[in-house]
């Protein structure tokens, strides 16, 4: 039988892998590629050492297959010429270098009517402010463009020579119109950006893509209300699927396409999820594993004595659009020690996924049950923090592949194994293990989720005098 392949194209390095129609790995392969910061704040890569890394991971694979289903990194701006050559290092999702062109766009289109144009507003990490950026900074470059792609479509260009993109990723751009399913005009033509530079857009189950969000939400089954995609990987994420289109008034949530037609999806992105963790492990206790960090952490009670980690190390996204907000411990005493800081970190974290939960539910989500993915997921007391804090039972699947495995579903949409989403899911995606809240703890967290929500706004004041 034929596997199914799906590749992500992911920051650090492409996964590949290879499963059966039933939902067993086959094969996977792994190449990494570096980072780029020629700036603080800038984040680039160079496109050609995606292809080349992707072709290595699928020829590691050892299988053949009709079909490649791509999952990658979101928002990064690829610039190409009229021969389809890259223009300059692509900009990616982490880049923050675009502050002043975020305002201009708010400015330029409106911040109500942008968000009612494309469900969301200008962030840093998107891809137009990144296109106004370069026509400001490098017109040179910006002259010779004919076309741009996202990093997953660059690859797909180079693989199949097809230039396209879905709706999901296209959804990242801030230059479509989610709640359409379509390039929005208005937006186009307010920040002067050629329609023509763009791909035609199509589902995610008509060419077998999308952004890594929601490939890794549809490769756990989150496809439909209730059952929430909770990732504890560097950054968090909250991410609901929607049966018609909704989107946060103030869009400190992303509304976006969905991997599946007609649906969409809303998330909430914390910058710094088991990424503070690993920042805590490497500042204050490096060569310490996170298994002995964890533990220490275990033997505080919940709320540990009123110590409350802010985890915006890097600016935030969701709920504060604000680069500039930063972390901070507070409510120290002399009891406290390193566990106590771990416990602070962990819980502080999943205060931020509540922030991120409550969003969603003010746009009628009613959460039932969590998917958990991502590095943090290992730790069996952050996971129990988690549900406790989000009131939510957490389910680990069996599989646990992340994008490449969605983008393996989608790809076996695409082929006619599956009927659709549904069924690819239906096959293939198990729960191994249910982690509930723990009810001993409810009225510790309901304290301090007060407590952390209150510090934000008086630090900021504080941080502006
Ligand atoms: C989603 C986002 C990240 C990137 C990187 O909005 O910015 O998840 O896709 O993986």
């Amino acid at each position: 039988m034929t596997p199914l392949v799906g590749l992500d194209v992911g920051t650090t390095g492409v996964k590949a892998i290879a499963i059966t129609r039933e939902g067993e790995v086959v094969s996977s392969a792994e190449e990494g590629y570096p980072l780029m910061t020629p700036h603080p704040g800038w984040s680039e890569q160079d496109p050609e050492d995606w292809l080349r890394a992707s072709e290595k991971a699928l020829a590691r694979l050892g299988v053949d297959a009709p079909r490649v289903g791509l999952s990658g990194q979101m928002h990064g701006l690829v610039c190409l010429d009229e021969h389809d050559r890259v223009l300059r290092p692509a900009i990616l999702w982490n880049d923050q270098r675009t502050a002043a062109e975020c305002a201009e766009i708010e400015e330029r289109v409106g911040f109500e009517r942008l968000i009612s144009l494309t469900g969301n507003r200008a962030l840093p990490g998107f891809t137009a402010p990144k296109l106004l950026w370069l026509r400001r900074h490098e017109p040179d470059v910006y002259a010779r463009i004919r076309r741009i792609v996202l990093p997953k479509d660059y690859v797909r260009l180079r693989l199949t020579g097809e230039w396209a993109i879905d709706a999901a990723d296209a959804s990242g751009t801030l230059l479509y119109d989610v709640a359409n399913r379509r390039w929005s005009d208005e937006v186009l033509a307010a920040l002067e950006v050629p329609h023509e530079w763009l791909p035609p857009a199509h589902e995610s189950t008509e060419i077998a893509g999308a952004g890594d969000q929601q490939a890794a939400a549809l490769g756990v089954g989150v496809i439909e209300p209730g059952t929430v995609s909770v990732v504890l990987g560097t950054s968090g994420v909250v991410l609901a699927s929607l049966p018609t289109y909704a989107h946060d008034s103030q869009a400190r949530v992303h509304a976006f396409c969905h991997a599946v037609p007609d649906t969409w999806e809303a998330m909430g992105v914390m910058l710094n999820a088991a990424g503070s963790l690993r920042w805590f492990r490497d500042a204050l206790a490096p060569g310490t594993s996170f298994d002995e960090l964890t533990a220490d952490a275990s033997r505080w009670s919940p709320g540990v004595e009123d110590l409350t980690f802010l985890p915006y190390l890097q600016g935030e996204r969701t709920p504060h659009a604000d680069p500039d907000a930063r972390g901070s411990f507070t409510g120290l005493s002399l009891r406290h020690d390193r566990g106590a800081l771990v416990r602070a970190v962990l819980e502080g974290v999943a205060y931020g996924l509540r922030d991120s939960l409550e969003l969603l539910r003010d746009l009628g989500v009613e959460p039932k049950t969590g998917r958990v993915t991502g590095g943090g997921a290992r730790s069996g007391l952050w996971l129990e923090i988690v549900a406790s804090v989000l009131g939510l039972p957490l389910e680990l699947t069996v599989v646990e592949e992340g994008s490449a495995y969605g983008a393996a579903l989608l790809a076996g949409v695409v082929d006619g194994v599956f009927a659709d989403a549904g069924e690819a899911v239906a096959a293939s995606v198990r729960i191994a293990k249910t982690i509930e809240p723990n009810a001993a703890w409810a009225p510790a967290y309901q304290e301090g989720y007060a407590r952390y929500r209150a510090l934000y706004p008086a630090l900021r004041e504080v941080e502006d005098r």
